[in-house]
């Protein structure tokens, strides 16, 4: 039998959790304070962008047992036996995570209960923030409400994927019970899973993106002195991820991570390293290089062309990744400025991401408009249409003696050469020479 599921928040996070539970047969109420959003959502349109979600919204609303409310039904009758905490975390100006939305819930939540319940933490807390909330405002509710630290490893774009294909399950809590009760909710998942203590759990999800995103910014790194020496990064990315201690991901060199999570992530964790007294060097290192990597495009530009003034140079991609509208510390969005400064045309594309306000920038339809007369051609995310876009007819769209920047060395170098096109990448110089 399922289990009774309340989410709160129906974020990126939130909203996979709820649609996936509710998949897998649970009785899932999710919960937002944006009327907007859930007369959206139970209208059966998804919030987000993400492969397969809106098949699982409508399955979910089609057999019943997926709702979406607003707080105003009150927070008693909201409350399951299992209750997520799924709202947002963002980066504070001094780089810490914002705990506000975190705070609010949970102390609605103490108020509120009227019987046990288990409240499960999927949102990204710093390591203390769930013993700081058990004694701020569980320990003193009228019923008992038992506390687990379950970060979330979802990838955008492959969030329902990674739901249930997941390579482990972090529980951390004080109290078996509730960590069987969450054992049992993930049931039909086949994936280790790790119990350990709420500090620990919280840990892991900030070690794991500072670890993902050192990995990135090596990469990065290596890219940057294969272009010194004239050795390829692909070549040399394949070649140490062959060694299973290393292994193949998260080695793809290009203009710096962004998104919603590694910026913010690690920017927590550099702040909660300095509040406890310790400098955590190399992940500042990360943090610095991957800041520099964004500039790469204006580098190479400035090699490419002497100078961008009136010049037409197309951004294509806006969003961190492909297969995702978010934009949130998106490398494009860090160019485009730049570009303007210099006093460039900028015309930017992207297949989804489309509502980013950008001053003084022009908006291309179709890839096509934006490559018109363009002198050059900046790739900032790796969209499949950019990887099979036809570089011949690009060329003969594009100024003469274009070029094109492969910000995410996605594209086939001797394809866009063939087409006439200058031809650019992070790393790939050795790549040129051959
Ligand atoms: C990341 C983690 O991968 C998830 O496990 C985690 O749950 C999530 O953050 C989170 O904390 O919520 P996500 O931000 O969706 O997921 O995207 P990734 O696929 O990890 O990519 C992050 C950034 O790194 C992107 O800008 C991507 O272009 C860049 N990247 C990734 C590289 O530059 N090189 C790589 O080899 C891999």
């Amino acid at each position: 039998m399922g289990s009774t599921v309340t989410v709160i928040g129906t974020g990126y996070v939130g909203l996979v959790t709820g649609v996936c539970l509710a998949h897998s047969g649970h009785d899932v109420t999710c919960v937002d304070i944006d009327p907007a959003k859930v007369e959206r959502l139970s209208g059966g349109t998804s919030t987000i962008y993400e492969p397969g979600i809106e098949e699982l919204l409508a399955e979910g609303l089609e057999r019943g047992n997926l709702r979406f409310r607003t707080p105003e039904a009150g927070w008693a009758s909201l409350i399951s036996d299992i209750t997520f905490v799924a709202v947002g975390t963002p980066m504070a100006a001094n780089g810490a995570a914002d705990l506000t939305a975190v705070r609010t819930v949970t102390e609605q939540l103490a108020a509120a209960a009227d019987r046990p319940f288990t409240l499960v933490m999927k949102s990204t807390v710093p390591p203390g923030t769930g013993e700081a909330l058990q004694e701020r405002y569980l320990a003193s509710a009228k019923a008992t409400i038992g506390y687990v630290s379950n970060p979330e490893f979802l990838r955008e774009g492959k969030a329902i994927e990674d739901w249930y294909a997941t390579d482990r399950i972090v529980l951390g809590s004080s109290s078996s019970a509730d960590l069987a009760r969450m054992r049992a909710l993930y049931a039909d998942i086949e994936a280790p899973v790790l119990e350990t203590d709420v500090a620990s759990a919280e840990t892991i999800k900030y070690a794991s993106n500072a670890f993902l995103s050192t990995k990135i910014s090596f990469i990065n790194e290596m890219a940057n002195i294969c272009d010194a020496v004239g050795a390829d990064i692909d070549s040399v990315a394949r070649g140490i991820g062959m060694d299973k201690r290393i292994g193949p991901d998260f080695l793809r060199a290009g203009i710096g991570y962004g998104g919603s999570c590694f910026p913010k992530d690690t920017r927590a964790l550099d702040f909660i390293s300095t509040i406890n007294g310790y400098q955590f060097t190399l992940l500042k290192a990360v943090i610095d290089v991957n800041n520099r990597q964004r500039l790469l495009p204006m580098v190479h530009l400035a090699r490419a062309l002497p100078d961008l003034h009136a010049r037409r140079i197309a951004v294509l991609g806006l969003s961190f990744k492909p297969d995702t509208d978010d934009v949130r510390e998106s490398p494009a969005l860090d160019i485009v400025p730049l570009l303007i400064e210099e006093g460039a045309e900028v015309v930017v594309y992207d297949p989804i991401a489309a509502e980013v306000e950008l001053a003084e920038v022009e908006r291309a339809d179709a890839v096509w408009d934006a490559l018109e007369g363009a002198s050059a051609a900046i790739v900032a995310t790796e969209w499949r249409e950019f990887i099979e876009l036809d570089w011949s007819r690009a060329a003969s769209v594009m100024a003469a003696d274009a070029v094109v920047f492969d910000g995410r060395n996605c594209l086939d170098p001797a394809a866009v050469r063939g087409a006439g096109l200058r031809y650019m990448a992070v790393g790939r110089d050795g790549a040129h020479r051959r």
